[in-house]
């Protein structure tokens, strides 16, 4: 199937069962903005839980904060925000739709990843069991010049973008024959930068009202905190701050459902360390960062490391954990050496000191930072698309069934009983009432058994449980697993200790 309808597929499934739905969708929706559904903001919920015990309660070093969304106005000059949140625009004349140039270039360089995986599938096909992906991808002359040329295009993009030569990005889309997705023309205006943050006012009236920002990032609540959180938590360095929270942006190009939004919810954290000891801190967070991905199973090949040729303003080294989305491969994380640009900006801007004296070397410092950062819709979107199958089963039948990671699911198991009555619902109703304190749990009893499991299926349930007239006789019941449809009996008795094993974070973290 396409990449394109499963990717329709995987939006009308997120808003069938109730995870997400387009914004005040009665008005016609609101581009680029969503809300979670019932089992959405459960999932989402999940997601951040995992995020917080991995980054926050297994790092001695880590604590959390909760800033708030509006900052004071100078908060975004010092961050550079306001003379750097920019993106790079440009109009088609013919179709009157505007585009971040830099998109359009990515999107081609892009389009050369495609050939490059269809090269591999070939060959693989071709070589079979002697097939040696590395030596091929190293090797192969075709796919060496299509890298070669990617990396060209990106390397010209980004040292133009740095310089502020909007012209020279210009002359690329022209070079590279880039023509309108929608209308195929290739009659482009210049490109000017447009900034990205959404302003508002604060105060009641016009003459004393002050313009504030909706913050762009939760990282500036952090820095701003950096003292506060220091001196009351007594932090020595390295250590971090965490902060998990809404984020806007007014995208231009907000596109592919939930992957770039208006308004998102950031994880971020930052860690501070000692200046010089960047390059250790930045491999080591790489690599922490990779493994609470792969933790959840989704594939190692899904994941790959994206390094920047263009740097943000305040970075010295930076990359993207990139996921396979159903439309390719795409950022899903960020992590940044920040050198001491934020805290020594803020230190201007501010009169502030925000120095760190260090006790055993005797003097005090502007800390270093290492942050890392991840969009929570982002990965929300990682992990349903990726769980979202459609199985054709042994007997010639189909299911559609959400193979979500089970630590994160919104159910975790539903209990049924195999008829309304001989006691039946009222064992299944206890069972639930057991359940429940320690793991989501939801009771069904309507329609045959093999709908409800279809039903769970969809909805991404990893357990059910059935209570049957053997229940009342010896007290076990059937647990059946999602993916594999595999059936067991089990004891009333050991369902909660076997369950909790199952979905607990600890389980699944210690994987790492
Ligand atoms: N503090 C650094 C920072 O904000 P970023 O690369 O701009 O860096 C970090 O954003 C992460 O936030 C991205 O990797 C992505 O997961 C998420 N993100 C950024 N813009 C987004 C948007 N418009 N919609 C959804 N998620 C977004």
């Amino acid at each position: 199937m396409a990449a394109e309808d499963q990717f329709k597929k995987v939006i009308s499934h997120a808003k069938e069962y109730g995870y997400v739905f387009p914004s005040s969708e009665i008005y016609d929706g609101l581009s680029a903005v969503y809300d979670y559904g019932q089992n959405g903001v459960a999932l989402k919920n999940n997601i951040r839980a995992y995020w917080w015990k991995a980054m926050v309660q297994m790092h001695e070093n880590i604590v959390g904060i909760d800033a708030a969304i509006f900052m004071h106005p100078t908060t975004w000059k010092a961050s550079g925000h306001v003379d750097a949140f920019n993106d790079p625009l440009i109009d088609n004349k013919d179709s009157k739709k505007r585009y971040r140039a830099d998109v359009l270039i990515e999107d081609y360089v892009g389009k050369l990843d495609t050939k490059i995986e269809k090269e591999v599938v070939k060959a693989a096909k071709r070589f079979g069991d002697q097939f040696d992906k590395e030596q091929f991808l190293a090797t192969n002359p075709r796919v060496v010049k299509y890298k070669e040329r990617g990396s060209e295009i990106l390397a010209r993009m980004g040292k133009s973008l740095e310089n502020e030569d909007l012209a020279d990005v210009k002359a690329l889309i022209e070079e590279l024959e880039i023509a309108c997705p929608l209308s195929g023309s290739r009659n482009w205006t210049e490109v000017k930068q447009f900034n990205l943050m959404f302003g508002t006012k604060l105060g009641a009236s016009a003459e004393s009202a002050t313009d504030l920002f909706l913050r762009p990032e939760t990282a500036q609540g952090i820095f701003v905190n950096f003292s506060n959180v220091q001196k009351t938590g007594r932090m020595k360095i390295p250590f971090g701050i965490a902060q998990t929270g809404k984020a806007f942006r007014n995208e231009i190009v907000a596109r592919q459902f939930i992957f770039r939004m208006r308004e998102f919810e950031q994880m971020e954290m930052q860690f501070f360390i000692q200046p010089g000891t960047q390059k250790k801190w930045y491999d080591h967070w790489k690599e922490t960062r990779l493994n609470w991905h792969l933790s959840l199973g989704m594939g190692t090949d899904n994941y790959r490391f994206h390094d920047h040729d263009k740097l943000a303003h305040y970075a010295d080294a930076a990359c993207d954990i990139e996921f396979r989305f159903p439309f390719g491969f795409k950022e899903l994380e960020g992590i940044h050496s920040r050198t001491d640009f934020d805290l020594s900006s803020h230190e201007k801007f501010s009169s502030k000191k925000l120095q760190y004296f260090d006790h055993e070397r005797n003097e005090s410092y502007v800390p270093y930072v290492l942050e890392t950062s991840v969009g929570l819709d982002r990965m929300f979107l990682a992990v349903f698309s990726n769980a979202f199958q459609e199985e054709t089963l042994e007997d010639g039948s189909k299911r559609t069934v959400l193979k979500l990671p089970a630590v994160l699911a919104p159910t975790k198991v539903a209990v049924f009983p195999l008829v309304k009555k001989d006691g039946l619902p009222e064992i299944a109703r206890s069972i639930v009432n057991d359940l429940k304190w320690d793991i989501e749990t939801a009771y069904d009893e309507k329609d045959a058994v093999g709908r409800r499991y279809r039903r769970q299926d969809a909805l991404g349930t990893p357990f059910c449980i059935t209570v049957d007239h053997q229940t009342v006789e010896d007290q076990t019941v059937t647990l059946r697993h999602r993916d594999t449809m595999k059936q067991q009996r089990v004891a009333i008795s050991e369902l909660s200790d076997i369950l909790k094993k199952e979905v607990s974070m600890r389980t699944w973290l210690e994987r790492i």
